[in-house]
């Protein structure tokens, strides 16, 4: 596990103190003064993204740009099949990225979804917040503005990806003319399920140590999805949201499921009423279970057959994160960095 040390935290401090004046210069806005240090969320995929995202913030950069280049560790790394580079791809065997980024001082926002062949789209939704005056951009337009600020294009499939779908091609159906060799379809189905809701993702909310907060959530989205499916994580107010009062709320898992329950707005507006950052998750979760009414994604006890995770980090430095079913989300703050159990509904881990 990757250790923050407390001596590290404080050699880091002093050795950014003389550069940290864009955060320093403003004022702490909550009245709650300031914390001890920087401090960071994220899915249990960030344990080094949290650690980097909260040195990035002690060396003086604004929280949404130090939640990036956490989360660029995990676009960039080949073996998270659920962001960036080997991320699953759709149906095609294309992958297709979504991602968006929110800055608390300014209230602004950027998002792409559906990008293809460009391996940090969290990047490239930090340029629309900051170079358009739109808020997300999609597809064929996304690619181009990425071209357009020099982004360079490769093929995001590993060979492990290639063939995690070649797979499922080959058995998702027993009814097509795509054919397992060694199971001839036979087994097809029960594979088919096992990837039914397969997502990953990774959300980060980070606050500064003036209470200052920025959030950002990257993904490759559904694993084997219709091409042109965007999920939560590029909507903001779904897989992500902040606001500078108040903190950050972001979500993994299945972002239908996020979406309709608006879950990172909601988050948020839940510590705005003056829940807890771990109650206003668990709100969450709840929402999503009273808005899963269809039979099919319902198990045989009546619980949604699906996973979702919700984060949230408020202005002075409390965290807390909440699922339907167990698992870890990452943490860093003073006490360093380190994998925390989720509050879940459901004791069982996700099916
Ligand atoms: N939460 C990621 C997705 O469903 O695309």
């Amino acid at each position: 596990m990757v250790d923050l040390t407390r001596r590290r935290f404080l050699q880091s401090a002093a050795a950014a103190s003389t550069f940290a004046a864009p955060v320093a210069a403003r004022a702490p806005r909550s009245g709650a003064g300031w914390l001890r240090a920087p401090v960071a969320i994220a899915s249990g995929n960030g344990l080094q993204a949290v650690e980097l995202a909260v040195q990035r913030m002690i060396e003086g950069w604004r929280p949404v740009d130090a939640a990036v280049a956490g989360v660029e560790l995990v676009e960039n790394d080949p073996n998270d099949d659920s962001v960036g580079l080997g991320g699953l791809p759709n149906e095609d065997g294309v992958v297709e990225l979504d991602a968006c980024v929110m800055d608390g001082p300014s209230g602004l926002g950027g998002a792409v979804g559906a990008l293809q062949n460009i391996k940090n789209p969290a990047q490239v939704a930090l340029k629309v917040m900051r170079h358009t005056d739109h808020v997300l951009l999609v597809g064929e337009g996304a690619l181009r503005f990425a071209r357009a600020h020099g982004f360079a294009e490769e093929n995001l499939l590993t060979e492990a990806s290639r063939k995690a779908w070649l797979e499922w091609r080959e058995k998702r159906s027993a009814r097509d003319k795509w054919v397992s060799p060694d199971e001839n379809g036979e087994h097809g189905r029960e594979w088919f399920q096992k990837y039914k809701h397969k997502t990953g993702t990774i959300h980060l909310g980070a606050i500064a140590a003036n209470g200052d907060v920025g959030s950002c959530t990257t993904t490759s989205g559904l694993a084997f999805k219709i091409p042109g499916r965007v999920g939560d994580s590029p909507l903001l107010g779904c897989g992500n949201y902040c606001d500078n009062d108040v903190g950050t709320g972001g979500a993994t898992g299945r972002g239908e499921a996020c979406i309709l329950a608006n879950g990172g707005s909601f988050v948020v507006h839940q510590m705005a009423l003056g829940k807890s950052p771990l109650d206003a998750c668990l709100e969450a979760c709840r929402r999503v279970v009273r808005l899963t009414k269809v039979k099919r994604l319902l198990d045989e006890k009546g619980r949604p057959d699906f996973q979702v995770q919700f984060y949230a980090a408020n202005k002075s430095g409390e965290t807390g994160a909440a699922a339907l079913y167990a698992g870890k989300y990452a943490v860093c703050d003073a006490a360093g960095a380190r994998l925390v159990d989720l509050a879940s509904l459901y004791d069982e881990p996700p099916r």
